[in-house]
């Protein structure tokens, strides 16, 4: 069963790309000389002001990271990911960081969003426990809760995250310099400095907002 629907989701990746690239390629064309912001693993989510793209049939407009964007150097004013990069390993967010840096406008910004690897080691060490609330949020996505190590299992192993690779908060800082990023920054969860994030980030207020890491960075001028 889950063989046949993988297989079928598969399927509709594939007979979706050519489509998803060519409307991507419409709505940049659409922006003309004005940019756009660009949110990467959108999956289903659409936003007003926003070209959302992913790599799944679930999403309009076809893009990915790990190979060279379909867009000019210099074009977009933010970038937006919100729990993709700890998917994807650590050459291919090179590659990302990369793609966005050269596409993104002198002056404009990416924030980040992933599970914060440095917190919940803290977390786990000084004895916190996973509240009621996370524990139900997680058995009903289908996680296995049984004791506070799963706290650190989850976030190594589950959702494809032992394929991807893992973050704290220096990390994701030197690689995003590494590519010429600066005004490096870390948030919480529904804060910014930059009025174009101000309704992006989809999980304030759930039990696994603590333990998320938000990091903007800009292109310098
Ligand atoms: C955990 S989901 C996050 C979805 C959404 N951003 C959210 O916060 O709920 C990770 C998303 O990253 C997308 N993704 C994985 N690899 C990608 C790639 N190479 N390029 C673009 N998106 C990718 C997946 O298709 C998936 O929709």
């Amino acid at each position: 069963m889950t063989l046949a629907r993988d297989g079928a989701r598969s399927a509709l990746n594939t007979l979706n790309r050519p489509f998803g690239k060519q409307r991507l390629q419409r709505r940049l064309r659409e922006q003309g000389n004005h940019g756009c912001s660009l949110e990467i693993g959108a999956y289903e989510t659409t936003r007003s002001g926003w070209i959302t793209t992913d790599v799944t049939w679930r999403c309009k407009n076809y893009l990915d990271v790990t190979r060279t964007w379909p867009i000019d150097s210099n074009f977009i004013s933010n970038i937006f990911s919100d729990n993709v990069i700890e998917h994807l390993s650590l050459y291919s967010n090179r590659f990302f960081f990369k793609e966005a840096f050269r596409t993104l406008k002198p002056g404009g910004s990416i924030r980040l969003i992933t599970p914060d690897i440095g917190a919940l080691v803290e977390k786990y060490r000084s004895g916190w426990t996973f509240s009621t609330d996370l524990v139900q949020q997680l058995s009903s996505e289908g996680y296995l809760i049984a004791h506070g190590v799963d706290l650190l299992r989850f976030a190594f192993q589950d959702d494809g995250h032992d394929a991807g690779y893992l973050w704290d908060c220096d990390s994701l800082f030197t690689e995003l310099s590494a590519v010429g990023f600066c005004e490096l920054k870390s948030y919480d969860l529904g804060q910014s400095d930059n009025p174009a994030f101000a309704e992006t980030d989809s999980r304030i207020g759930t039990p696994i907002a603590e333990v998320m890491l938000a990091v903007e960075a800009t292109k310098g001028q």
